[in-house]
């Protein structure tokens, strides 16, 4: 009897373990699109609807019944941001995500190191994953168009090759840490005023010659698992449901199969939202994100009134099931994958990276006299003036504000280096509180302060002025722009007065944005230092010493007066627009593109910088003279470090078609290598240039087309600073 009860028992059990068999979409050694179906068929309509919305800041839901996990996102692109309360904005003052602040966009542009991009999205993606984050909001890759952007401090630059070349390696690394990298803002947002609703009129060519292949790169290179729609239109539809966009470039010709996640507040209609391409619909209120809403996420345009349409059949079930399956592969790719690293946080090597892009990013502009570098000992007396010598850097400028575990300002480190009895500091000038959304002015009298930073400047050996913008209210920050183009809160005048007090003078601006140097002749020396985060001091310190050789290139060109800017040439209508609409009147002639063919001298061009050493190029060779669309240039020269510094130069290559048969900018960046040499060292460079990148978008065929006949190729240590030309015909 006994043995009967075991079998029934054994039987039992084998039945009951058959029933429990892993299911599918649980068993990570099965392929994702398994996976995903497999989830998919056992997900009610319910189920399906309430992944396509928030609920909360920051998150939105899984399958509680099925141990599918939530989706938790997080800004920024320079470092994690701190924990909010759930249906706020605010902080909530956890005590475990102080980060590590990685240096801005704009200073990993400068650095033109692909190399250094990898290990900064793998950095940036470590503190992700620890912090549990599904998503990470960036990078953002919106072109610089005009100086006045309040959020041009997060980009890559004005120009698409090189924030195409910068993005991918970003993405790679975040992603190899199992988080998504979410490539914003998609597309045409290139200012803050007036945001949420201006109506982008831009042509086909500049669309996809300009707009388009920074974000083109990162999908179909970078492989990036989800995408930020913009706030504003394009042609009359909102980015973040907008059919051209959406579903005929992103979904159908760039096959893109990761997530479309809405800007926060930036979904406006509940079919276009079904219809337009926008699989999450990310915010806190549907009206917007100023005011407190009245919708519960339960009434968000992809919530109920969704789950209704389908209920009542005006909306196909396979348009809810597409949006289901792209944000189930992001969960299986990430919090679902078979094999997620496990992160790491504010650790000693993610601070090496951030110093190293920030040392390799800082521009030096102007140098004579070898006024820098100034070795310890070089001078007694050393007078650091400027409130960003001692401010943070890392808070402001909206939602990429940080809480930092730490932050070394200039003064801090330049004090440690030099010897606190070398260094005497004074403020100078004074800017309000960072407070989102409005300008605050300091209630300090500006002329005290002025005075008294003319008496610690008559008295030093030289004068280190550290100023530039700040992330303050139409500063460099979110939800507002420049009114100008001027240093702002009286740096002008404070500089004037140290100049007299002091020639010995030097600038060292921190700021996202190009500003107006009216002292430009009489100032020996100006470095452009960005915002670089937690490593600021150590890395500007290292530069200013010698320690570091300083190699960034600007990616993008500072004017000598705004209206000079080919966006700012076209009156109103072509920015900021006539707050309905707006029209890129300057089509593909953005930035250098601008000021090299219609001839206008910019202050600093694009890709230049200089260093502590000097460099020679040879004349360049071609390894043919004669080619086709589907073949490859080889350009080669000799490069030589002819100082006695060690240190990098990043040589560029342009393109030019002298006789086209449509407008054409006078040059186009196609490639650059950043070379290190030692003093005296020489290289042979060579660099493959496809000849399909020569392609200027035909818009009757609505396609890319390479013209027959000759190009010529410059090469350049910066966009105005030509080495050698080369000519190549393509038949
Ligand atoms: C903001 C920004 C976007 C950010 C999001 C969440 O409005 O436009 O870049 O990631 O909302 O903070």
């Amino acid at each position: 009897m006994k043995f009967v009860f075991l079998a029934i028992a054994f039987g039992a059990s084998l039945l009951v373990s058959a029933q429990q068999k892993t299911p599918v979409y649980l068993d990570v050694t099965k392929p994702i699109e398994e996976r995903v179906e497999n989830a998919l068929s056992q997900m009610t309509i319910e189920e399906k609807v309430s992944l396509c919305h928030a609920q909360s800041k920051f998150s939105s839901k899984g399958v509680p019944r099925l141990g599918i996990p939530e989706v938790w996102t997080d800004d920024g692109p320079h470092g994690i941001r701190e924990e909010v309360f759930w249906d706020e904005w605010d902080g909530a003052h956890w005590t475990n995500d102080s980060c590590t602040a990685f240096p801005a966009l704009t200073c990993l542009a400068a650095t033109f190191n692909p190399e250094l991009s990898l290990l900064y999205g793998k950095s940036i993606g470590e503190e992700a994953r620890y912090r549990n984050k599904t998503v990470l909001l960036g990078p953002g890759v919106n072109i610089y168009r005009t100086p006045l952007n309040g959020r041009n401090f997060e980009y890559l630059g004005e120009d698409p090759f090189l924030s195409s070349q910068m993005v991918v390696p970003y993405i790679q690394g975040v992603q190899s840490m199992g988080v998504a990298a979410c490539v914003k803002h998609f597309a045409l947002n290139n200012q803050e005023e007036w945001r949420g609703h201006i109506n982008v009129n831009v042509s086909d060519r500049a669309l996809y010659e300009i707009y388009l292949p920074a974000f083109k790169a990162a999908v179909q290179e970078g492989k990036v698992w989800a995408i930020m729609g913009s706030y504003n239109q394009l042609r009359g539809e909102h980015c973040c449901h907008n059919d051209l966009l959406l579903n005929k470039i992103l979904k159908n010709e760039w096959k893109f199969d990761g997530v479309v996640i809405s800007d926060w507040g930036g979904v406006h209609s509940t079919d276009q939202a079904v219809k337009n391409g926008l699989d999450l619909e990310m915010g806190t209120y549907t009206n917007g994100l100023t005011s407190k809403g009245t919708f519960p996420y339960s009434e968000y345009y992809l919530a109920n009134p969704f789950l209704k349409g389908i209920k009542e059949g005006k909306y196909d079930v396979a348009l809810l099931n597409d949006k289901v399956r792209r944000i189930l592969r992001i969960i299986f790719r990430t919090t679902m994958s078979s094999n997620r690293p496990f992160g790491r946080f504010v650790s000693p090597e993610h601070s090496e990276v951030a110093r190293k892009i920030a040392e390799e990013g800082i521009v030096l502009l102007k140098n004579d006299k070898q006024f820098f570098p100034i070795p310890a000992g070089k001078y007694n007396k050393i007078a650091v003036i400027g409130e960003n010598a001692t401010r943070s850097l890392v808070i402001g400028g909206g939602s990429s504000s940080l809480k930092v575990a730490y932050e070394a300002s200039p003064l801090q480190i330049l004090t440690a280096k030099y010897g606190k009895e070398h260094i005497v500091y004074s403020l100078g000038y004074a800017s309000g509180a960072a407070v989102y959304g409005r300008e605050e002015n300091s209630k300090l009298n500006a002329d005290s302060l002025i005075n008294k930073a003319f008496d610690i400047a008559k008295n030093a050996d030289v004068v280190l002025f550290i100023g530039g913008l700040n992330k303050n209210h139409f500063q460099d920050c979110e939800g507002g722009d420049r009114h100008s183009l001027d240093l702002p809160f009286g740096q002008d005048k404070l500089i004037d007065a140290l100049l007299k007090a002091n020639k010995n003078t030097a600038v060292i601006l921190a700021s996202g944005n190009a500003v107006a140097m009216p002292w430009i002749d009489r100032v020996p020396a100006i470095v452009q230092s960005w915002y670089t985060g937690s490593e600021a001091g150590n890395a500007l310190a290292n530069v200013l010493s010698g320690e570091v050789n300083p190699s960034g290139k600007l990616p993008f060109s500072f004017p000598k007066k705004l209206e000079d800017n080919a966006a700012a040439s076209f009156g109103k209508l072509a920015y900021p627009g006539d707050s309905i609409n707006e029209y890129y009147k300057e089509d593909i002639l953005v930035g250098y593109r601008w000021f090299d063919t219609k001839n206008i001298a910019p202050l600093f061009p694009f890709g230049y910088g200089l260093s502590y050493t000097t460099f020679a190029y040879s004349k360049p060779t071609v390894d043919m003279t004669e080619t086709t669309a589907e073949g490859t240039v080889k350009v080669s020269f000799t490069l030589t470090n002819s100082g006695k510094t060690d240190g990098a130069e990043t040589a560029q290559l342009y393109v030019s078609k002298p006789k086209s048969a449509v407008t054409r900018a006078a040059k186009e960046l196609k490639a650059f290598r950043k070379v290190f040499l030692k003093a005296g060292e020489s290289q042979t460079v060579m660099i493959d240039v496809p000849v399909n990148s020569f392609a200027y978008y035909n818009e009757g065929k609505h396609g890319w087309e390479v013209e027959p006949g000759s190009y010529t190729l410059l090469l350049g240590s910066s966009s105005r600073d030509i080495k050698g030309k080369v000519e190549v015909k393509v038949k």
